[in-house]
C-alpha cells in the first residue's frame, strides 16, 4: 500500500446553470511521507482549487468531476462527510492561503486552539494552552500569552499568518497542505516557519505539499516540483533537475524572470501575456493551453492533446514535461538562453 497521498487524473469545475469550466485539469501526484513537494505557478493557475478539492472544501458552485485522491489507500472521495471531517487535522491538514479568513472573527485565539486541540488531538485545557502558547512562541509570536487572549481583528496579517500555520503544525498532521504560508511574513518570520515545517517533514514523517509562487522557498525546501499552468500540471521532477534543466517552456520563463545579482546588465525574461481565465481554458482545451504565450508553439501544438514527455534519463527519478516541443531526454535541443543583454 503506497503511504502519503495520491492523486490521480483529478479535475473539477465550476458550474453555471449553462457550462462548466475547468479549473483543475488531470492534475495527478504522489506526496510520499517525510517529502515536501512544491506545487508552482503563476497567480490563478489553479494551486488553491487542487489543495481545497484534496480536502473536500471546494467553494459554492465547484465540484470534482473526476479522478481519484487516496490517503494511505483510503479513498478520500468515497468519504462521508463526517468520516472526511474526522480525517482532517490529524490526516490531512491545511494553512490556507487567506488568514483573514481562516480564524473565526468572533472568538479568541486562544479559545480556537483549546477547542480544536481537544477535538482532534483529545487534549484537556490545560495541555491545550502548554502546546498552543510553546507553538506560537517557536514561530517568533511575541508574547503568547497575550496573543491567546486577542481576537483575529487586533493582529496583523502577518500575526494571523503564523497562528493559523500554528495551528496546523500542533495537530502534527500526516499530510500538511500549505497554501502560499510564507506571503505575508518578513525574511527571518519566513526562515523561522520553514524551519518548523522542515522539523514536521524530519521528526514525524509528515509528507508537505508546499503551495508557492517564491521559487527561492520551493528551490529551498521541496524534494520535488510540479509546475502548475492553466490547471494542469506541465512539468514535474525532483527539484533540482527542474530547476537546472527545465524543459516546458512555461518553466523556463518563470526562472527566466527571477532577478540575479551576477545578471544586472541583462534583460529578465519574461512570458509575454496573461495566464488564461476559465472561460478561455474552455477555449483551449483540444492543445496545449500555454500554446497562446509560447514562442515556441505551432499549429500542431494548438490543436492536439498534449503529450508527457520524460526528460530524465533511465535510471533517473522521473522529471517529464507535458509539451509538443519537448523531445525524450532532448531538453538541449529547444533550450534557448531568455537573458538578453542591454545594449
Ligand atoms: N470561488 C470562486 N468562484 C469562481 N471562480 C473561482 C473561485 N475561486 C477560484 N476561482 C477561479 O479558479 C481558477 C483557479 O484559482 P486558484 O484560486 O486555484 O488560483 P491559484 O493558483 O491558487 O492563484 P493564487 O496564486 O493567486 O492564489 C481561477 O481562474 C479563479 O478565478
Ligand atoms: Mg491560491
Amino acid at each position: 500500500m503506497f503511504l502519503g497521498l495520491q492523486v490521480e487524473q483529478l479535475s473539477t469545475a465550476f458550474f453555471t446553470p449553462r457550462e462548466q469550466f475547468h479549473a483543475v485539469s488531470n492534475v495527478s501526484f504522489n506526496l510520499n511521507k517525510g517529502e515536501v513537494l512544491g506545487l508552482v505557478g503563476e497567480s490563478a493557475c489553479g494551486k488553491s482549487i487542487t489543495a481545497l478539492s484534496l480536502l473536500r472544501l471546494l467553494p459554492p458552485g465547484a465540484r470534482i468531476v473526476s479522478g481519484r485522491v487516496h490517503l494511505n489507500g483510503t479513498d478520500l472521495l468515497a468519504l462521508n462527510q463526517h468520516e472526511m471531517r474526522n480525517l482532517r487535522g490529524k490526516g490531512l491538514a491545511c494553512i490556507f492561503q487567506d488568514p483573514h479568513t481562516a480564524l473565526n472573527p468572533v472568538r479568541s485565539i486562544g479559545v480556537q486552539f483549546i477547542e480544536t486541540l481537544k477535538d482532534r488531538l483529545g487534549l484537556n485545557r490545560d495541555e491545550a494552552v502548554a502546546m498552543a502558547v510553546n507553538m506560537l512562541d517557536r514561530l517568533g509570536l511575541p508574547v503568547p500569552e497575550k496573543v491567546m487572549r486577542q481576537y483575529p481583528f487586533q493582529l496583523s496579517g502577518g500575526m494571523k499568518q503564523r497562528v493559523i500555520i500554528a495551528l496546523a503544525l500542533c495537530l502534527q498532521p500526516e499530510i500538511l497542505i500549505a497554501d502560499e504560508p510564507t506571503t505575508a511574513l518578513d525574511v527571518t518570520v519566513q526562515a523561522q516557519v520553514l524551519w518548523e515545517l522542515n522539523r514536521l517533514k524530519k521528526e514525524l514523517g509528515a509528507g508537505i505539499l508546499l503551495i508557492s509562487h517564491n521559487m527561492g522557498v520551493i528551490a529551498g525546501m521541496a524534494d520535488r516540483v510540479a509546475v502548475m499552468y492553466g490547471g494542469t500540471i506541465v512539468e514535474s521532477g525532483p527539484v533540482k533537475s527542474v530547476f537546472t534543466r527545465p524543459a516546458h517552456p512555461y518553466t523556463r520563463g518563470l526562472l527566466g524572470s527571477i532577478p540575479r545579482l551576477d545578471q544586472k546588465n541583462k534583460r529578465l525574461c519574461f512570458i509575454r501575456g496573461q495566464p488564461p481565465g476559465l472561460a478561455e481554458l474552455n477555449r483551449l482545451k483540444e492543445g496545449c493551453v500555454f500554446s497562446p504565450r509560447c514562442d515556441l508553439a505551432t499549429a500542431h501544438c494548438c490543436n492536439h492533446p498534449v503529450p508527457s514527455v520524460q526528460v530524465s534519463s533511465p535510471g533517473e527519478e522521473i522529471h517529464t514535461a507535458a509539451c509538443h516541443r519537448v523531445t525524450a531526454g532532448g531538453v538541449a535541443s529547444i533550450y534557448t538562453c531568455c537573458r538578453e543583454d542591454h545594449e
